[in-house]
């Protein structure tokens, strides 16, 4: 049976853990090539060596997103290994939990230039090959947090709601070269990050998390890769500029009580 990206090449970036790390196991498992590019070599070598060793085609890279030659030199590989580059997954995000008054220059610098900096990087870069090529599709990661706000969690609102919005600018700006360009929105999803922001409290923080989305949990990375590869894919032919919630229904409520409970005891 063809995949869904046979003959394609695709980099995804924060390869090496969580959504990243799922999404380019499944890209392997439709076809792509994957250039798997991480801060951590260590987990970009990992999640390259499960996919070449289940016959997938993958490259690993160290690489930071919020470093221009980091990405350039990311690019180059895809071009340089495989020849060309159809599918840009900027996925690198970064959150620290503070109130806003309370958080430093240097956290919100780190948060904007990894989040916000490193997906505009991801797309300034690759915009002119696809273009070439009069074909690509980019995804970026934004998520919940940035259509809706969070408690100590201001910088990476502010970088998650620039992701979005950055995202429709270059759909509009590509659309004409074949280029589209959309976004995931993940709700809480069980990876290492949510890990870290648990801290020693990690469990209570896994089952708050759960108990917020209406589908009562959180969600996995598979079920992010999922819509990621379907956006990153022809199937999305006629989707662009898109923001997608795979959010386990949590930005489709108000946040008003059940008002029923009231009556019903
Ligand atoms: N987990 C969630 O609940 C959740 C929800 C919404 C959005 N997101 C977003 O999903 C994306 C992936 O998060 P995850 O939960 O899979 O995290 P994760 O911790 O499982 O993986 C993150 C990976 O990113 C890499 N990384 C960190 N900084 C980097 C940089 N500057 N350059 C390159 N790689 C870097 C890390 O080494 C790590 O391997 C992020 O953008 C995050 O904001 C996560």
């Amino acid at each position: 049976m063809a995949g869904k990206l046979d003959g394609q090449v695709a980099i995804v970036t924060a390869g090496g853990s969580g959504i990243g790390a799922a999404s380019a196991v499944r890209f392997a498992q439709e076809g792509a090539a994957v250039i798997v590019a991480d801060l951590s070599g260590k987990r970009a070598e990992a999640v390259t060596a499960q996919i070449n060793d289940a016959g997938g085609k993958a490259t690993m890279i160290k690489m930071d997103v919020a470093d221009p030659d980091g990405i350039q030199a990311t690019i180059q590989l895809a071009l340089d290994t495989y020849g060309r580059l159809d599918v840009m997954f900027n996925n690198a995000g970064l959150g620290e939990l503070s109130r806003l008054e309370d958080t430093s220059l240097e956290s919100w610098n780190r948060t904007i230039a990894v989040t916000l900096t490193g997906t505009f990087l991801g797309m300034k870069y690759c915009l002119p090959i696809m273009r070439q090529q009069a074909k690509g599709a980019i995804v970026n990661t934004a998520s919940v947090s940035g259509i809706g706000g969070d408690y100590g969690m201001s910088a990476y609102n502010a970088a998650k709601a620039g992701v979005i919005n950055l995202s429709r600018s270059a759909a509009i700006e590509n659309a004409q070269y074949n280029i589209r360009v959309n976004c995931v929105c993940p709700g809480a999803i069980n990876t290492r990050a949510a890990q870290l922001l648990g801290g020693d409290r990690a469990d209570e923080f896994r089952r708050l998390q759960g108990e917020a989305h209406p589908l009562g949990r959180m969600g996995e990375p598979e079920e992010i890769a999922n819509t990621v590869l379907f956006l990153a894919s022809d199937e999305a032919s006629f989707i662009t500029g898109q923001a997608l919630a795979v959010d386990g229904g949590v930005t489709s409520q108000t946040g008003l009580p059940n008002m029923l409970s009231i009556h019903e005891g």
